[in-house]
């Protein structure tokens, strides 16, 4: 199958796919993404992801390419030219094509690009046993609730905690909290059973996921309790997990040189996981067993 990119108003094969060398995107990273997993041809909670892009967009002072219902048949269109059954789809909008200014240019048009490709889902390794964190400074800018293409930090991040032998980085702030992680959210389940989670604000991106995970949470009757919660806590925490698009929930089991809890993913971090990967129709994801026949139940 040759895969095909959706570039500024038409679909072709991705090989031949190209952007514009003054697209600002590419000069600046002046733009927004998105990153909207699909089961089987069907794009889980779009609706959300559209509404923080046009967040996103209107922060940043970036037209809207196409009405968002339109946007909405886009992206299904990437999704049926790309026949994967679980699937990422990556959507960029940059300000557009103009000659080098740092200053908004007045008649640029917002450049579109869509691309679909295989979901990188955790193992089942790392869904059975949980992952390592490495806490690192969160050095990004002030505006992180704004889904900017803008990534270095979060990349510099990542890669140390690789390097490190880490899946992902948790960012602590000068106070000593955990914010979220390079390229997700953050949470503890405390000694007394609260999910607990840094609120929504400047400092960290509102996961589609976290928002789902949330309610989900409050649905099975955990108490949510939306905070900031530093490292040390953490680190003494009765279960650590994060989530993303693509991560799902996942299981944390050390921070750090510390091993939480017993080393093994909590009761509450298995049940968020087997509900949210039940209403994202992916089933098999949380118990572990590949591709059982799944009922595709998530809501739009
Ligand atoms: C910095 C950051 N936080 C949180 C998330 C999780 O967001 P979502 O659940 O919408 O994938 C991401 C996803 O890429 C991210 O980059």
């Amino acid at each position: 199958m040759t895969r095909q990119a959706y570039v500024d108003g038409r679909f072709l094969p991705i090989a031949k796919a190209r952007v514009a060398v003054e697209d600002r995107g590419y000069q600046f990273a002046d733009g927004v993404y998105e990153v909207i997993k699909a089961v089987a041809g069907e794009p889980c909670d779009l609706d959300r992801h559209l509404a923080r892009l046009e967040r996103s967009l209107a922060a940043l002072r970036i037209p809207v390419p196409m009405s968002m219902p339109a946007l909405a048949l886009v992206v299904r269109e990437a999704l049926a030219r790309n026949p994967i059954r679980k699937a990422i789809v990556y959507l960029q909008v940059t300000r557009g094509v103009a000659p080098r200014n740092h200053l908004f240019p007045r008649d640029a048009r917002p450049s579109l690009v869509i691309t679909v490709r295989r979901a990188p889902f955790p193992s089942d390794r790392e869904r059975a046993e949980g992952v390592a964190v490495l806490s690192l400074p969160d050095r990004r800018w002030g505006r992180c609730d704004i889904k900017s293409i803008s990534l270095l930090a979060n990349l510099l991040a990542k890669q140390e905690a690789a390097e490190a032998g880490c899946r992902e980085a948790w960012l602590v702030d000068e106070a000593g909290r955990v914010t979220e992680g390079s390229a997700s959210n953050a949470y503890i389940v405390d000694s007394e059973g609260r999910l607990v989670t840094h609120p929504l604000g400047p400092r960290i991106l509102g996961g589609v996921t976290r928002s789902v995970i949330l309610e989900l949470a409050r649905e099975a009757g955990i108490e949510v309790v939306e905070r900031p919660f530093t490292l040390t806590e953490a680190k003494e925490a009765r279960e650590a997990f994060l989530t993303s698009t693509t991560s799902l929930v996942l299981p944390v089991t050390r921070i750090d040189d510390r091993v939480v809890a017993n080393g093994m993913p909590g009761g509450t971090t298995r049940r968020l996981a087997r509900l949210y990967a039940e209403r994202s129709g992916i089933p098999e994801a949380a118990t572990g067993l590949r591709e059982r026949r799944s009922i595709a139940s998530c809501r739009g």
